[in-house]
């Protein structure tokens, strides 16, 4: 049997493209390779939005060289072609036929849905959540209130457009006087803590507010919750979704676990072990065992309820006098696909990708079981 080709899309117009490479690279492509079981096919998407294909963009010097552009602007731009299934035209028209997607960006145009949806429209089996869970999941304000509506816990919060607080700023204002300080105001898309505040009171609310409106068209605004213990839980799996260690990231001073926090210090050139959050967590989180219990069931419970599908990642925020497990949001694709949690719940990272691969090939296929069409004699009458 000939092998699948899989094409990991990565990079795309988003402040998170440089660790999309990373995650691209290191967390999906290698291991990809590793199984030997698949024709890899890097496909990266550069930061205005032209989509290439050559096996060089697998090589992470290309990028950390700065010769990334150089490179690019000797080669074509792809074209893709999606008549029932998802073709890359290269040059010469040599085609390539994907059998499988493997989505590994994050962020705007890439994590949010924008991607899945091309994909869903080609007809190609892809890895991790559908589109709908994804653009859910990357509006803050959508999943919080999807999840409380189904009686999930989440902090108190308010969201408006801002158009709507620049047009009637006191309206707004009203509403908001019914939380209680601090409060956290939040672009309801943006990640890595970007235009994220937390203000101790109404004097310094409208500014945050306004930094917020400065990224986002809508703006989240809610309780902080006391006492904070952070989780995030990785979940696999489609309709049987389970869950890895919940994993406890460490604030810094600044009560924010900022984007220098994240991405920087962890790096290969700071001080933590390995890259990103994970030299800076707790793993399995020190809390109670009925309340490791409840923070795995909530994160299982929202995973489930926002439709994801393939791999997330469900934060919490925990106040550890009341034990209270309040969720915060779904990141769609994590970042290095929290390989590292993974490994230490005993699933290696060609293990996590291949049954990535599996679990969207399961999807797909359940998908068309699902009947599309239906004849009717509308159109007769005209
Ligand atoms: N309601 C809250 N109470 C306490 N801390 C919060 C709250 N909301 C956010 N934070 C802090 O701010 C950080 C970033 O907020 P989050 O909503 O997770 O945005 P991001 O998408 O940037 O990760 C969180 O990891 C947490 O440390
Ligand atoms: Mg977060």
């Amino acid at each position: 049997m000939s092998k699948l080709t899989v094409a990991v899309i990565f990079g795309s117009r988003s402040t998170e493209h440089d660790i999309s490479i990373v995650t691209a690279i290191a967390s999906v492509i290698k291991p990809l390779e590793l199984s030997g079981k698949y024709n890899v096919v890097p496909v990266y998407i550069d930061k205005k939005g032209k989509w290439y294909c050559d096996p060089s963009l697998s090589d992470i010097a290309l990028y950390s060289s700065g010769n990334i552009e150089a490179f690019l602007a000797k080669l074509k731009p792809l074209a893709i072609r999606m008549d029932g299934k998802l073709e890359l035209v290269l040059k010469r028209k040599k085609v390539i036929t994907v059998d499988v997607a493997f989505p590994a960006t994050h962020g705007t145009h890439g994590e949010d849905g924008e991607l899945m949806g091309l994909l869903e429209m080609a007809g190609v089996p892809y890895v991790g959540c559908p589109m709908p869970a994804a653009a859910i999941a990357m509006d803050k304000a959508l999943a919080k209130t999807l999840a409380a509506s189904e009686g999930v816990l989440t902090s108190k919060f308010e969201w408006f457009y801002g158009r709507d607080f620049e047009a009637d700023r006191k309206a707004i204002l009203t509403r908001l006087a019914g939380l209680t300080y601090p409060l956290f105001v939040k672009p309801v898309h943006l990640g890595s803590s970007i235009a994220i505040s937390r203000v101790e009171n109404s004097q310094a609310l409208v500014q945050a507010i306004e930094v917020a409106a400065h990224y986002d068209d809508k703006v989240l605004v809610e309780e902080a919750v006391n006492n904070l213990i952070e989780v995030t839980v990785p979940i696999i799996g489609n309709q049987e979704p389970r869950a890895a260690l919940v994993e406890q990231p460490l604030l810094k001073d600044s009560n924010l676990f900022d984007f220098e926090t994240k991405y920087m210090n962890g790096g290969k050139k700071g001080k933590g072990k390995e890259n990103g959050a994970q030299g800076y967590s707790k793993l399995p989180a020190d809390l109670p065992p009925k309340l490791y219990k409840q923070a795995e069931t909530t994160a299982l419970k929202v995973y489930s309820l926002l439709g994801c599908a393939g791999i997330a990642r469900v934060d919490l925020l925990i106040d550890s006098r009341t034990s209270q497990v309040y969720f915060n949001e779904v990141n769609p694709l994590p970042g290095s696909l929290y390989a590292h949690n993974w490994r230490q719940a005993g699933v290696s990272n060609v293990q996590l990708v291949e049954e990535l691969v599996d679990l969207a090939l399961q999807r797909a296929q359940q998908r068309r079981q699902l009947s599309t069409a239906f004849s009717s004699n509308y159109l007769k009458q005209y």
